[in-house]
């Protein structure tokens, strides 16, 4: 049986001549209903920088930041970023590409919470999650680690889940897709469980349709923004 952890540790390669384009192949978004370009990319990493009012100078540290396609196009930006991710090879891949970044190798529940970091988000990493326990135990790390904000992007919407699985399914061919997904889920979030999680700890809590362009997967994500 396949797992995902498995998955993400098989991924390597090398840079292409358009970097940032590279890294967001390796971070899997690069096949059927998954595939991004990287103008399109920049244009996703950005908008989100504009909502999390991001200055350059500020710091954004990333779970599950796989080769750190995110955290490349802020950078970009003058952020300073941090990362960490279960897959060796892709955490290696990040430090490589970006050497003055803190980039760990580890589980997300066992995130480091120092040093703290102005924003600490996670982009498509939580549908890798077991269950809403594990869930549960990494955002409360995300919120003790964050001195400002916290963003969980890219999560898969309970609510349209039917719709997101068979348009997974329809953009591979019936062998490819069981070849590339067979044994392997993705967990699905209610929004409402982000809001009460935030509001039980007094935060406030913004949730909010996906806006990759030109991605097939937008119309069943959202993201979370959660304010300290
Ligand atoms: C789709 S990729 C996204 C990578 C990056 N966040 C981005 O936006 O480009 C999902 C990443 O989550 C990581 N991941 C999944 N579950 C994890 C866990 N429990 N702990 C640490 N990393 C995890 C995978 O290794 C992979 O790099």
């Amino acid at each position: 049986m396949q797992n995902w952890h498995a998955i993400w540790n098989r991924r390597q390669g090398e840079l292409g001549s358009d970097a940032l384009q590279s890294l967001i192949e390796l971070d899997g978004f690069d096949a059927g209903a998954g595939r991004i370009i990287a103008a399109d990319w920049r244009a996703y990493v950005h908008l989100i920088a504009q909502r999390l009012h991001l200055q350059a100078g500020q710091g954004v540290y990333e779970v599950g930041c796989g080769a750190g396609a995110f955290l490349y196009a802020l950078q970009e930006l003058g952020v300073h970023i941090g990362g960490l991710d279960y897959s060796a090879s892709l955490v290696a891949k990040a430090s490589e590409v970006m050497p003055d970044g803190d980039f760990t190798h580890g589980e997300a529940v066992q995130m480091p919470l120092e040093p703290v970091y102005d924003v600490v988000l996670a982009n498509s990493v939580f549908h890798y999650f077991p269950d809403q326990d594990y869930a549960a135990q990494v955002l409360q790390r995300m919120l003790d680690k964050a001195t400002r904000m916290v963003a969980i992007l890219e999560v898969p919407d309970l609510a349209s889940r039917d719709e997101a699985e068979r348009i997974r399914r329809d953009s591979l061919s019936p062998s490819a897709y069981e070849e590339k997904y067979r044994g392997l889920a993705h967990f699905y979030y209610d929004r409402s469980w982000f809001a009460d999680f935030a509001a039980q700890r007094g935060y406030h809590c913004q949730v909010f349709d996906q806006c990759i362009p030109n991605y097939a997967q937008s119309p069943f994500r959202f993201n979370c923004l959660i304010t300290k």
